[in-house]
């Protein structure tokens, strides 16, 4: 297959990318890898397939949101997540279907947030968000191209890296198997939890 992972200089993204370059011929992009997109410009999606082309399925580990105070954070603050990881993975697979090979696949990052994290309400909004949108748009999508979420719980390497207790994380290199598995697997319209 040929696959775009997109944020592939990421501790998830990196991982996926590795794990799938074993068996499949691997695109690494994010906004300064050495196949450049930025998933919250629409110019620069279309010019990323315009450049590699035709493609069996699309990966995005991309983006994210910062927590933020629903009282006190400035609003471009607070809506920082939303631009990037829901509206801009929204518009990733607007704009990769007709890229996209019968039967080929785009698979999505969400999150699982811990109960009790503070500040978290636009991350829980997003996450929420790209499970429904999943969920909806299985059915509109065409030539049995299927859509997925991954949503990962803490990873290991980002815990160690905050200088957390890493106990709790799981290992990149499992939640990327679960990328894998949407990619090479039969599963449609799902939240992958991690
Ligand atoms: N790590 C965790 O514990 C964890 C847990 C749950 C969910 N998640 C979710 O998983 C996703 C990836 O997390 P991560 O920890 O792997 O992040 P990360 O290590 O910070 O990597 C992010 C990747 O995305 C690229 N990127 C960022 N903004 C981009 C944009 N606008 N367009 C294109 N590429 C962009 C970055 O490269 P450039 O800077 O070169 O663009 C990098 O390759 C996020 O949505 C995060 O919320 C992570």
């Amino acid at each position: 297959m040929r696959v775009v992972v997109i944020g592939a200089s990421g501790t998830i993204g990196g991982a996926v990318a590795d794990a799938l370059g074993a068996r499949h011929e691997v695109v690494r992009a994010s906004r300064r890898g050495p196949v450049r997109v930025d998933v919250t410009d629409a110019a620069s999606v279309e010019a990323l397939f315009e450049g590699v082309g035709a493609v069996d399925a699309v990966v995005c580990c991309a983006e994210s949101g910062a927590l933020a105070p629903l009282e006190g954070s400035s609003d471009e603050e607070y809506w920082s997540g939303l631009g990037g990881k829901l509206v801009g993975q929204v518009n990733l697979v607007r704009r990769a279907l007709p890229w996209l090979r019968d039967g080929g696949s785009v698979t999505l990052t969400g999150g699982l947030i811990p109960d009790g994290l503070a500040h978290a309400t636009l991350g829980h909004l997003v996450n929420a968000g790209l499970v429904a949108f999943v969920r909806a748009a299985e059915a509109e999508m065409p030539r049995g191209v299927r859509l997925n979420v991954v949503s990962p719980g803490w990873v290991r390497e980002t815990l160690v890296a905050l200088g957390m207790d890493p106990a709790d994380g799981t290992p990149a290199a499992d939640v990327a198997r679960v990328y894998a598995e949407a990619v090479e697997g039969a599963v449609r319209g799902r939240s992958l939890e991690v």
